[in-house]
């Protein structure tokens, strides 16, 4: 699928942007603090998938304005859809979404039209940093696959701040530990099925993982992704969620609420859980090298764009975000060569020679560049 147009206008700093991306390749450039990752922030908010830099509600509309509007025209392989969304000062919360004219509640009513891979510097942190961005990596893209994904995980998250409070209240004598079960029996519920779409997330990371690693690896590594829980020993083939899968998480936290209420937090549970990779059998965590966390971490993300392109049957816009500068030179050709047939918005801060080549290679020939400054977007 590709953008063919874009409006942005009083969302963060930008202004007056209204751009007919090109299909293949469309770069941005310009200074630091310009606009260049807001622009990508505003496309990616059309995938209706809550904000990758956590940006609160409040901070949509521009300081020195009082509303936003993005529009943005999608071409999905069969025909253009539009879709619109607005806010206005002070009703922030409140934003005017529509698809093909059809109002919808909220942003979150886009999920599943638009779908965007986006590669930020952070994301080259994703092996070699801690569990959470792991876990985080997950849940955002399996909620980009399935629909309920993200209201499960914001209950499971909710129920977990409740008991934590609770097992301190506990410790301190001002609760009883049987007022824990309502949350025992919710955490042990949406876990069991958090961590079973999870691990199904990671078995599809690895068909297309491995042998992109090979290749990067010229024919000398082999990975394997291990989803890591905290619950359960082997979650094959276990579809029970809310039965069998349950009562196990369940039982496993009762064993532990001793060690619990000892450290005044739930120890184990799938905010304990991680994706681990293995580089011919060592634990990449203790292992890798530099440049092996980061083929992983590149991996990783190619393959969250490869199982949008085979579940949709149409490939993600992808969005670099920075990322160029950080990659050697032959990374860049790697990651090139395995995106070539979708739509591209690359940010960068100079049409430096690396960037140069990259867009000259035969499969950059075509595209376009844009200049981004204070806000202002000008075709190059
Ligand atoms: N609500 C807002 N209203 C106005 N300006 C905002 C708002 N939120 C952020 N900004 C401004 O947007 C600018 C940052 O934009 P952005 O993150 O897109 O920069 P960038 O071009 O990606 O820079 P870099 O190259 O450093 O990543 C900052 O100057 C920031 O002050
Ligand atoms: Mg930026």
């Amino acid at each position: 699928m590709h953008i063919t147009r874009l409006k942005v206008d009083g969302f963060k700093n930008l202004k007056n942007v209204d751009i007919s991306p090109h299909k293949d390749v469309n770069i941005l450039y310009g200074k630091n603090a310009q606009g260049k990752t807001n622009l990508i922030e505003a496309i990616w908010l059309c995938s209706g998938v809550r904000s990758f830099r956590n940006t609160k509600d409040r901070d949509f509309i521009s300081l020195d304005g009082d509303r936003f509007s993005i529009e943005l025209d999608f071409d999905d392989g069969q025909r253009i859809q539009n879709i619109s969304a607005a806010a206005v000062r002070p009703n922030v919360k409140d934003k005017n979404v529509s698809l093909n004219g059809v109002k919808l509640k909220a942003l979150s009513g886009l999920f599943g039209k638009l779908f965007c891979v986006v590669f930020t510097p952070e994301d080259l942190e994703l092996s070699k940093g801690s569990p959470d961005k792991r876990r985080e990596f997950l849940d955002l893209s399996v909620a980009q696959i399935k629909g309920s994904y993200a209201s499960v995980s914001a209950k499971y998250e909710n129920a977990l701040v409740q008991r934590n409070a609770l097992l301190k209240n506990i410790a301190f004598g001002s609760a009883s530990k049987d007022t824990l079960d309502i949350f025992d029996v919710q955490l042990s519920q949406l876990g069991s099925y958090i961590a079973m779409l999870r691990y199904n997330y990671v078995k599809k990371l690895l068909y297309f993982a491995a042998p992109l690693y090979e290749e990067i690896s010229s024919g000398k590594e082999k990975l394997e992704l291990i989803y890591q829980s905290t619950v359960f020993d082997d979650l094959e083939g276990r579809t029970d969620f809310a039965g069998d899968m349950a009562n196990e998480y369940l039982a496993a936290m009762k064993r532990n609420l001793d060690s619990d209420l000892h450290s005044g937090f739930t120890q184990i549970g799938v905010h304990r859980d991680d994706l681990i990779a293995r580089i011919n059998g060592l634990y990449a965590r203790d292992y890798a090298s530099q440049g092996q966390h980061r083929s992983i971490a590149l991996i990783l993300k190619l393959a969250q764009a490869y199982i949008l392109a085979q579940e949709n049957e149409n490939s993600p816009v992808i969005l670099l975000d920075d990322i160029l500068s950080e990659l050697d030179r032959s990374r860049q050709s790697f990651v090139f060569s395995k995106i070539k047939d979708m739509q591209i918005f690359i940010t960068c801060c100079s049409l430096s020679e690396k960037v140069s080549k990259a867009e000259k290679s035969p499969d950059f020939s075509k595209g376009r560049i844009y200049h981004i400054d204070s806000g202002k977007i000008t075709e190059a």
